[in-house]
């Protein structure tokens, strides 16, 4: 090849590294938020089999928690992946360096778990940690990155929560992550990705999200969620504080992970619960619930399973929605959606006093133009209602309970949009209103 020949080819690789938009983890899978359960929040490290078996990490929780999966309605309406966390391991490698089962608590193994779960058409994460041992003290990957990845793909292994402690130097999470992201992709198994790198890297420096989202399907950017109300806004107030910057980066394939559902457990009210539901949709975030299905109320359950709610979470534009306003104690959040709709959701932030009334004009939302010239809006929490086709200008009221959510879809109508003075003239007269102040 002559030289002038190669310096084109070099001039148009780099003119192309250049303008190439930058593509998330392309391993084909999480190309929506994934949906499962996840034994963290609600289980723990219970290791005490002899006392508490019912709830101990063993290989019974898991099949039981499968078993009500199907028969309570949970898989058909998308929850799909059965997730283990930190405590599963035996404290010793074994004799070939591999990771394994605590043989007491998994006496069948992770591959007879896995295979279990695929005969019931469901699939099996597994937890691991980036350093020399898992948060909770059991073994690491550090050093054994391919053979742990060929392991958890040798037993069927579908989804890897990889965690972040006990790094011995925080400058080594980036290699360490990408390392055993590559040693997944080595396997030739389809291994979701499940990563805790920007939350450790948080503590040192801003997360380079753009590695972040080409290495792994999700990430976790803050704290562990606790079964408290306090958690749950300290993770929303977190990602409205951060959300120019991680918002941009999530989409089919690499999405941000504000962690697990804690819908059904002690902790959260009932207008609690439906705000979680309700902003984890709008975040485009996985929808890993960490509860006991076998024992769950009928009204976290009919949350949990909302297919109207669900749609939204798994909108095939993939969009991660965003804060807009926050005013006067309210907060709204918009998602857009595909075919021009959009998802707003308005939270009542007070916890104080009574469901308060929210003014809601189409036209003052910052993505007004879904709506020109008119829309139809359904409300889907606090419960399903259609309201209407509205103009562009109607002026709809929004009834709110403390700390709860109202969530609303708005779709356009097909109608010729306002002119430039006609929606002027319009624009003039809301500015002149006192009611709809809360918003200008
Ligand atoms: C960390 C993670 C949690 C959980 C525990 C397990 O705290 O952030 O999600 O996996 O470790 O020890």
């Amino acid at each position: 090849m002559s030289g002038s020949m190669l310096s084109a080819i070099h001039v148009i690789l780099g003119v192309s590294a250049f303008i190439l938009p930058v593509r998330p983890l392309d391993n084909g899978l999480a190309l929506t938020p994934t949906m499962g359960w996840l034994h963290w929040e609600r289980f723990m490290c219970n290791i005490d089999c002899d006392t508490d078996p019912h709830n101990c990490i063993s290989e019974k929780l898991y099949m039981e928690m499968a078993d009500v999966m199907v028969k309570d309605g949970w898989k058909e309406a998308g929850y799909e992946y059965v997730c283990i966390d930190d405590c599963w391991p035996s404290m010793a490698r074994d004799s070939q360096g591999r990771l394994q089962a605590d043989p007491k608590r998994f006496p069948g193994g992770i591959k007879k778990l896995a295979d279990y779960m695929h005969s019931k058409g469901l699939k099996l994460g597994i937890y691991a940690d980036v350093g020399t041992n898992t948060c909770a003290g059991y073994p690491g990957s550090l050093g054994h990155y391919d053979i742990d990845a060929k392991t958890f793909a040798e037993w069927g292994v579908d989804l890897l929560k990889f965690d972040g402690c006990y790094m011995p130097k925080w400058t080594l999470l980036a290699e360490g992550y990408i390392n055993m992201s590559r040693a997944l992709n080595n396997t030739g198994r389809s291994i979701l990705y499940s990563c805790e790198w920007p939350l450790y890297e948080w503590q040192f420096q801003q997360p380079n999200y753009t590695a972040i989202q080409q290495t792994c399907n999700h990430w976790r950017n803050y704290a562990d969620v606790f079964d408290s109300w306090n958690s749950v806004t300290g993770i929303l107030d977190w990602t409205a504080d951060h959300q120019s910057l991680i918002v941009p980066v999530a989409g089919p394939g690499g999405w941000n992970d504000p962690d697990m559902l804690v819908i059904g457990n002690f902790g959260l009210s009932r207008d609690q619960q439906q705000t979680q539901m309700a902003l984890w949709v709008i975040m485009a975030a996985p929808l890993l619930m960490s509860n006991d299905l076998r024992d769950i109320d009928p009204t976290s359950q009919d949350l949990l399973q909302n297919r109207h709610l669900i749609s939204i979470s798994q909108d095939p534009l993939g969009k991660q929605g965003n804060r807009t306003a926050k005013v006067n104690g309210f907060e709204v959040w918009q998602r857009p959606l595909s075919g021009g709709r959009l998802a707003l959701a308005v939270i009542n932030r007070q916890e104080i006093g009574g469901p308060r009334s929210f003014p809601l004009t189409l036209a003052l939302l910052p993505s007004w133009r879904c709506c020109n010239l008119q829309c139809n809006v359904t409300q889907i929490l606090p419960q399903y209602q259609e309201m209407g086709v509205h103009s562009l200008f109607s002026k709809l009221q929004v009834l709110v309970n403390p700390t709860g959510t109202a969530l609303l879809v708005v779709s356009p109508v097909k109608g010729k949009p306002y002119t430039r003075p006609q929606a002027k003239k319009w624009f003039y007269y809301l500015k002149k209103d006192k009611s709809q102040s809360i918003l200008l």
